[in-house]
């Protein structure tokens, strides 16, 4: 398998564990990428970017929104998950059926085998954005993972430990790789480097990432 940072997808699925509980699924997702970006763009003409605020009031580098029951929200109130897009205010779209299936197959696969995601954060990463390290602490139920989506633009991914001192690792992720965390990783830092220039033949200059969670 390549492991070139600048090929479009990995050429060959594979399984790698980064952590007790926290595994590396390459290309799991390449065979879904058609449907999966038109589910997304469906998604993203009802309830479309926004760089939400951070509770400080500055505005957030990635590009976010979300679907299913849940959508996780940021302004000046703090961090939550909220049934209703502030935007619209309305519901968030519901989660696509190929959202749903390929979350809880890679769950499944990951070892977590009664996931049922009620919420999907949809992050937008244009050159320049990054997710600074932190946790995914907004959920109700830590017992559920998280399965996180790549496509579009590589990018670097950090996957630290469960304090911020932990020296993170540097994982190059493409188009169609997934990661899934639970079980004693699910509260592990991670975090995104700034996104590089680039173009994706299917998906332009930038990197979707979508992440399912069991929040409510
Ligand atoms: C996240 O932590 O919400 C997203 C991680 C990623 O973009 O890979
Ligand atoms: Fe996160």
């Amino acid at each position: 398998m390549t492991m070139d940072l600048f090929d479009g997808a990995s050429t060959l699925e594979s399984q790698e564990q980064l952590a007790p509980g926290a595994v590396l699924l390459r290309g799991f997702a390449a065979a879904d990428e058609r449907e999966l970006l038109s589910a997304l763009a469906e998604v993203i003409t009802q309830a479309p970017f926004r760089h939400m605020r951070t509770p400080g009031g500055l505005p957030m580098s990635v590009g976010m929104s979300n679907c299913g029951a849940l959508g996780w929200i940021s302004d000046r109130a703090g961090y939550r998950y909220g049934p209703v897009d502030p935007l619209s205010s309305q519901p968030w779209p519901p989660l696509p059926e190929v959202f749903l299936q390929l979350a809880t197959h890679a769950a499944e696969r990951a070892g977590f085998s009664r996931f049922v995601p009620d919420a999907c954060l949809i992050n937008r990463y244009e050159p320049g954005s990054r997710l600074s390290l932190h946790q995914d602490k907004n959920e109700r139920d830590f017992g559920q993972p998280i399965v996180s989506v790549s496509l579009g633009l590589p990018v670097v991914f950090l996957f630290g430990g469960l304090s911020r001192s932990v020296p993170a690792r540097r994982i190059g992720l493409m188009h169609g790789d997934v990661v899934v965390w639970g079980g004693p990783a699910r509260l592990s830092y991670h975090g995104v480097l700034p996104l590089k220039e680039g173009f994706h033949p299917l998906v332009g200059s930038q990197r979707p990432n979508l992440t399912f969670r069991k929040a409510g």
